[in-house]
């Protein structure tokens, strides 16, 4: 019984040598360690043996088989070692570049923001946030726009089924929120965000874009203050030796009102296309606040000023970057977001 498992042992190793592929090593799996395999045949006549010699030979028998598993075991490990290096060394061409993985960026609105954030942190001004979704109230009302104003039409609307409630056409509802917040402190914020109005959307108009507002109150702070701010965020975005100019302008919540322009970016002030020849390009209306905000947010205008301003990063990106059409920003298309 004995020599008949080694040679079993024998002759099943040498064929395990011989098998070639994957499929040749399930063969000899079910040949030699099948259940109709000479070990199933051997064990089974170990069981008809004299008492005294069963524990011999069950012992040898057993080792055989796990000496038949882990030599199997290891042929298959083998043997898939050998295919993959075929298949790589075969199909793969190792040398051949990787696919570029696209990485995301920031939008360029997000850029131009950032840029605007950076400026004005230098010079003492916090962000605060104010929702898009506004009362009536914060967006005309306590902007010293009762119902009815003229001015109002100046900013298209979209309202909500909700009564008194809209979609903020400017952002300068958040100063009402910011001065009921402060107050009696001193106020120093830039309040950037979303704005929606229902306009027909052209190359200079969408429904929806960005703005950001500034506002300052304290005592004492002057048209003088305004225009400095103004002059120094105008050199810092365009370039250092920016001309500034201020222009009367209305608006019902800032009292006097004033619109900023930059000498032309291109042209430095000859006239070209971009500034219709005026040599000009504005870039946001401000004023000081309006005595009557000053009192609905809280302040007493006898003690306190203040001055605001709002701006539009995409309006700003398109003189940056010379973008002639506005749409292209939430447009979606990547063959544009993706060049900045
Ligand atoms: N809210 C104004 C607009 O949307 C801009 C502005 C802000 C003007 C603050 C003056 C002061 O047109």
């Amino acid at each position: 019984m004995l020599d008949r498992l080694d040679s079993l042992l024998e002759k099943a190793k040498g064929a395990l040598e011989d098998s070639r592929d994957l499929a040749g090593l399930d063969e000899w799996r079910v040949k030699y360690l099948g259940k109709k395999s000479e070990l199933t045949d051997i064990f089974q006549a170990i069981g008809k043996l004299p008492g005294d010699k069963r524990p011999l030979a069950g012992k040898r028998a057993n080792e055989v088989r796990s000496a038949l598993e882990s030599a199997y075991g290891e042929r298959v490990e083998a043997l898939k070692t050998l295919q993959r290096d075929a298949i790589l060394q075969e199909r793969v061409d190792v040398t051949l570049p990787g696919r570029p993985i696209d990485a995301g960026r920031l939008h360029i609105s997000t850029q131009t923001l950032r840029t605007i954030y950076d400026i004005f942190a230098k010079m003492g001004f916090q962000v605060f946030e104010a929702p898009e979704v506004e009362t009536e109230l914060n967006n005309f009302e306590l902007l010293n726009m009762p119902a009815g104003h003229p001015a109002r039409d100046m900013w298209d609307t979209f309202y909500t089924t909700r009564e008194g409630v809209l979609l903020r056409t400017h952002t300068s509802p958040g100063q009402i929120r910011a001065m009921r917040q402060f107050c009696p402190n001193p106020i120093r914020v830039i309040l950037p965000g979303k704005c929606y109005r229902y306009e027909q959307v052209s190359s200079r108009s969408d429904f929806m874009f960005y703005q950001v507002e500034g506002l300052a109150v304290g005592r004492r702070i002057t048209l003088a203050d305004l225009k400095g701010t103004m002059i120094e965020f105008g050199r810092q975005m365009f370039g250092a030796d920016r001309k500034v100019r201020f222009r009367c302008s209305y608006f019902p919540f800032t009292e006097p009102s004033v619109e900023v322009d930059i000498d032309c970016i291109l042209c430095g002030g000859k006239g070209c296309s971009v500034c219709k020849q005026t040599g000009w390009l504005e870039i946001l209306g401000a004023g000081m606040v309006h005595p009557v905000v000053l009192e609905n947010g809280g302040y007493d205008p006898r003690e306190f000023s203040g001055y605001a301003f709002g701006m539009g990063p995409e309006r700003i990106a398109m003189l940056r970057h010379r973008i002639d059409d506005i749409r292209y920003f939430f447009g979606n298309d990547l063959r544009f977001l993706s060049q900045f």
